[in-house]
């Protein structure tokens, strides 16, 4: 089975990522770090211990806290897309059994990686500040990581929190740069150009049938899928975390070129911006899998069939 370590923010769709991750049934999954991001550090360890505790996993699956805040920048959540709760109200009230364990995420990213050289993958679905500050304080970690799989930026499209940057890498763009350029052999992008193509929408939710999942699925994604209409007039809305789980699960879903990216942390106007450059203008070493397509067929196939199981 597939070592990874997932990192999240925890947030509607990490939730339904990690909610992939585990009924996926493929994964040994060693831990689940978390990093302020859609809400703070302290919901979204929350947020992550109440999903595995409803999905009956507490015990099995570590949950350790990781960063407060992006490394130079103030904090920036997400409240109004992912509710005050960060679950869109879902499991509202529902006492949380489970208790994170001891530690500081970078840390526990550092130990098991080295301790399972070449062996883990680490999936990242928040602001990369945790992974930033694991390289920083080991710069060789980058060649015993199996692969890192990151959502976050945007390559041919608009962005989300700006014109043109996207959330994960708006929120702490000084990170992203210390991962991009910290020399992993294999770095994979699920932005914003693949992830809108996968929508959620009613249709979906209805097949995951009157069931403790479909309920939570439709509790946690009502006011989100209405927040997207409202934005983009499609009722529906983006499985960006669970694609990056996904990727993980299944590369083949994705089609991915290998180019030099690099990210914008010095501009009152395009800071966060993932800038691409596909023509090699500036003779740089490519550093980053961008994925530039996406099965969409597939991902829900193997979605919601995970989330059936
Ligand atoms: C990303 O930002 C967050 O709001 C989501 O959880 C996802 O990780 C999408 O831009
Ligand atoms: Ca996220």
């Amino acid at each position: 089975m597939k070592k990874i370590i997932l990192d999240v923010d925890t947030g509607i769709d990490d939730a339904l990522g990690i909610i992939l991750a585990v009924k996926s049934g493929q994964f040994d999954l060693v831990g689940i770090t978390t990093v302020n991001g859609n809400v703070s550090l302290r919901k979204a360890t929350e947020n992550t211990c109440k999903i595995l505790d409803f999905l009956q996993v507490g015990e099995q699956i570590p949950v350790i806290c990781g960063a407060s805040e992006p490394l130079l920048r103030p904090l920036f959540f997400e409240h109004a897309v992912h509710g005050e709760d960060g679950l869109g109200g879902a499991l509202a009230g529902v006492p949380i059994y489970k208790e994170p364990t001891a530690g500081f995420a970078p840390d526990f990213i550092v130990e098991n990686v080295l301790a399972h050289s070449g062996e883990i993958t680490l999936v990242m679905t928040g602001p990369l500040t945790n992974l930033a500050l694991a390289v920083k304080k080991c710069p060789e970690l980058v060649q015993h990581v199996k692969e890192v799989i990151f959502m976050g930026g945007v390559v041919r499209e608009h962005g989300n929190v700006t014109p043109v940057a996207e959330y994960n890498m708006y929120v702490d763009p000084e990170a992203a740069k210390v991962v991009f350029h910290a020399g992993f052999p294999q770095l994979t992008m699920v932005g914003l150009d693949v992830t809108r193509r996968v929508l959620l929408n009613e249709e979906h939710i209805r097949g995951l049938g009157d069931t403790p999942m479909g309920e939570y699925v439709r509790q946690s994604t009502s006011d989100y899928l209405h927040r997207y209409f409202q934005r983009n007039g499609i009722y529906a809305c983006a499985m960006h975390d669970p694609l990056a789980v996904a990727v993980a699960l299944d590369p083949k879903l994705v089609k991915t070129q290998k180019l030099y990216v690099d990210i914008e942390t010095r501009s009152e106007l395009c800071d966060g911006q993932t800038v691409c450059d596909f023509q090699n203008r500036l003779k740089k070493e490519p550093n980053i899998n961008v994925c530039l397509d996406v099965d969409a067929d597939a991902f829900f196939a193997r979605f919601l069939g995970a989330l059936k199981a």
